[in-house]
């Protein structure tokens, strides 16, 4: 079974490509596609870019060019959830597009033509992630990142957003919040492309996982935040947990 990891930026997955074995790289659609082995098991490594167009395209070459027959993503989000801090491990349980809005022809966040605004990734896959974030969180404490000093880390499961804008306003992301909790849900964390791989597997009916380690908190500072975690540690949590996950 080919395993397809992705991820948006090449720090969030760096440390898993230097760990390929057998590594070829393959250029497709302007992207370069890495296959090989991780802990004897086939996979496929790629990078989306940003955004969720960049991201479905990518979803779909890795399942139709490189026979992907199950999806993971790893990476960082904003920390929405009022108890998710910089740090912390998401695994997605769904994902919406927050930016969705095709009122008053389809209800606020529907996409069209799917039965719900959420798309669920795979239970077993999000059950076993969760396991390895868990794990994670249980041992960065002796890692001795400065950045993470002191910080008692947790890993979540629950609703991801997506959408096409990086959030740099305490503001905005209560508002999107707010908005999303008077339909009853509850998001934890918001990124840029989850949901619009959900909706790709969805289409393909490709197990899908997601797991996200909170970078800032999509508030006033984010644009700090983000690059200070993606470049000190996003790879080392990326190759924790997915080591983790395909040897468990
Ligand atoms: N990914 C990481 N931080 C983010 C933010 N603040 N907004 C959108 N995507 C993000």
């Amino acid at each position: 079974m080919t395993t397809a990891i992705l991820s948006a930026l090449a720090q969030e997955q760096q440390g898993l490509a230097h760990a390929l074995d057998q590594r070829q790289t393959i250029t497709h659609a302007g992207r370069q596609f890495e296959v090989g082995a991780l802990h004897g098991q086939p996979v496929v490594l790629a990078l989306s870019g940003i955004g969720k167009v960049a991201a479905a395209t990518t979803t779909a070459a890795l399942i139709e060019r490189f026979g992907a027959q199950r999806l993971v993503f790893t990476g960082v989000a904003g920390g929405m959830g009022a108890d998710v801090h910089v740090g912390d491990v998401v695994v997605a349980k769904q994902f919406l597009q927050h930016d969705m809005d095709a009122r008053p022809l389809f209800a606020r966040w529907q996409v069209p033509g799917y039965a719900t605004p959420a798309f669920d990734c795979d239970p077993s896959l999000t059950r076993d992630l969760l396991q390895a974030a868990q794990d994670c969180v249980a041992t960065a404490g002796s890692w001795q990142e400065p950045m993470l000093a002191g910080l008692q880390l947790r890993a979540h499961c629950g609703l991801i957003a997506s959408g096409d804008q990086f959030i740099v306003s305490a503001q905005t992301s209560h508002l999107i919040c707010q908005d999303l909790q008077t339909a009853g849900y509850q998001p934890l964390a918001v990124e840029m492309e989850g949901a619009a791989i959900a909706q790709t597997c969805a289409d393909y009916a490709v197990p899908f996982a997601a797991v996200r380690t909170i970078s800032d908190r999509a508030d006033d500072n984010a644009h700090v935040d983000f690059p200070a975690f993606v470049n000190a540690v996003a790879s080392r949590y990326a190759q924790h947990i997915i080591a983790h996950w395909l040897q468990h």
